[in-house]
């Protein structure tokens, strides 16, 4: 197994085998990821796979990189989750795979327990913000100052079809963990705030849309309901 493969972001999707898959191009290979199909309950080995240009043979990789993002209703985005004790490889993976998931899906920030992990841990982008680190992995985030109003348009991979107007703090301060359990402390304004409340919100079981009215909440809703009642036709 060789997981050590140079992986690019540039993607594109297809049909293969009445499957969806994605496929990646590196100098070195193709990489086929077979998306996870609940339907057919495919066993994780055979989710990833690829044909290896220098090595002239097809590989499968026994971990998947981009995982299934959960969606509303699915009971484990409302769970509270729990706080991170154990600074290891495994934590590391997660935040690789959350990091390429997010990438894939394509988002600016993604929080564990929409993968279903129940973990408080949460990537975001920072790539605009700043220039050497693109990802920023934070552990435990918690919101220990805040000032002023925005209202900014949301939206969540979790929250499919659905962007609104969301009233937000402008400036925060977040203090957290980093990888290797160092404590730290961020400031943020604008943009980059309301994506840290919106992904902190998802640790403690809160969408953006609670944020909204009692009437958009519903309607939303009802649209939910009547969106899984076509796909079970
Ligand atoms: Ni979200």
């Amino acid at each position: 197994m060789d997981t050590s493969l140079p992986i690019d972001v540039r993607c594109f999707h297809m049909k293969m085998l009445n499957q969806p898959v994605l496929w990646r191009k590196s100098d070195l290979c193709v990489i086929v990821y077979f998306k996870e199909d609940k339907k057919k309950k495919l066993p994780p080995s055979l989710l990833v796979g690829g044909f290896h240009t220098r090595l002239n043979k097809n590989i499968i990789f026994l971990s998947m990189a981009i995982r299934t993002i959960l969606e509303f209703p699915d009971p484990v985005l409302r769970q509270q989750a729990q706080a991170i004790t154990v600074f290891d490889e495994g934590l590391m993976e997660l935040v690789k795979d959350m990091t390429e998931t997010m990438y894939d899906a394509p988002g600016i920030g993604l929080a564990a327990p929409q993968i279903g992990e129940s973990i408080q841990l949460i990537v975001v982008d920072v790539a605009k913000i700043e220039k050497e680190q693109k990802v920023l992995a934070m552990i435990n985030p918690r919101l220990i100052g805040y000032e002023g109003t925005q209202v900014d348009e949301e939206g969540c991979l979790s929250v499919i079809e659905l962007t609104a107007n969301v009233k937000r703090y402008k400036k925060v301060t977040v203090s957290y963990q980093n990888l290797s359990g160092d404590p730290r402390e961020l400031t943020a304004e604008d943009r980059f705030a309301v994506v840290l409340q919106h992904e902190i919100d998802h640790l403690h079981g809160i969408l953006f849309l609670d944020h909204l009215s009692a009437l958009k909440r519903t309607l939303y809703k009802k649209k939910v309901q009547k969106m899984l009642a076509e796909k079970k036709k």
